[in-house]
């Protein structure tokens, strides 16, 4: 079996929940204390093996590119002042990973960004982080998903648990147990919950096996938006071949959400020991 090595992460998306902020800044730049959600998605794909990133970017999101790249009048300012700490953290950034960029020209849904990648990717299983999600747990979601790649030798879709309420928000997976695994039988997007018993709803984090291409080539927008949704490659594979459905462990935010956001926020600064107390005191004094 191939390992993985290549994460895509599309970024090509308008964000227009939070506009006007994302009018100038990609959404994927909106730091969680002090770090992008991007900077987490890449450091998630690396622990879990990835050694070449894609992000697919449009236009507008050059701050991505910049973000991952050196800025040497920055760099002498930080070793100038002995900053050596930022000094470390900046340069970091452009030495983590092999990062390539690809553009998505036209807004033509989340299957044709990853379409775009077909001929990196090549012949192989590759992971795909969207950035709404964020999972907290020392084993990121990445690693659960490869994890039960390697067990199935098929593409695994990770999911969460969700209220009636949600359902028709989501992608939602029937499924059946092999064993100790969920083996999709229906892929309905975005239901309506009376039209499934099902309450396990599909986030942004895959491990695709690389017969997807040929699916999203095919695929047929179903919205009728002349969109192509990886959502409408599923629902065609699902018919032909094995997918698999993972419940991620621990805790999600959903970061595309403005409350997911503000959660993972708070969240992720009481983890910082230097910002702690001070937040807790302020949720005290407001309570
Ligand atoms: C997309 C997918 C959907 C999935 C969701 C997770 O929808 O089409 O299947 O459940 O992401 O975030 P979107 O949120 O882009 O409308």
């Amino acid at each position: 079996m191939k390992k993985i090595t290549k994460c895509v992460i599309p970024a090509a998306g308008m964000g227009t929940r939070f506009l006007p902020a994302t009018k100038a800044l990609p959404k994927e730049m909106f730091p969680i204390v002090d770090k992008p959600v991007m900077q987490y998605l890449v450091e998630e794909a690396i622990a879990a093996g990835c050694e070449d990133i894609i992000i697919v970017t449009g236009r507008s999101k050059r701050a991505i590119e910049d973000h991952f790249d050196s800025n040497p009048e920055l760099e002498q300012r930080l070793d100038d002042s002995g900053k050596f700490d930022y000094l470390r953290k900046v340069k970091n950034l452009n030495e983590m990973a092999n990062i390539v960029y690809v553009r998505q020209p036209y807004p033509k849904g989340d299957g044709d960004a990853i379409l775009r990648t077909k001929n990196l990717i090549g012949d192989e299983p590759f992971l795909v982080l969207f950035w709404d999600d964020i999972i907290d747990n020392d084993v990121t979601a990445a690693e659960q998903l490869i994890r039960k790649h390697e067990e199935t030798g098929s593409s695994v879709i990770a999911t969460v648990w969700v209220e009636e309420s949600e359902v028709s928000s989501y992608g939602m997976l029937e499924w059946e147990l092999d064993g100790d695994t969920t083996r999709v039988t229906k892929f309905l997007e975005k239901p309506q919950a009376h039209e499934t018993d099902s309450r396990t709803a599909v986030i942004g984090k895959y491990v695709l096996t690389p017969n997807i291409f040929g699916y999203l080539e095919n695929a047929k927008s179903s919205c009728g938006d002349g969109e192509i949704r990886l959502a409408d490659a599923f629902i065609d594979m699902q018919k032909d071949t094995d997918i698999y459905g993972l419940e991620v462990q621990w805790v999600r935010y959903d970061t595309g959400s403005k409350t997911g956001y503000l959660k993972a926020s708070i969240a992720y600064a009481l983890k910082h020991d230097d910002l702690r107390d001070e937040i807790l005191d302020y949720f005290k004094s407001i309570m």
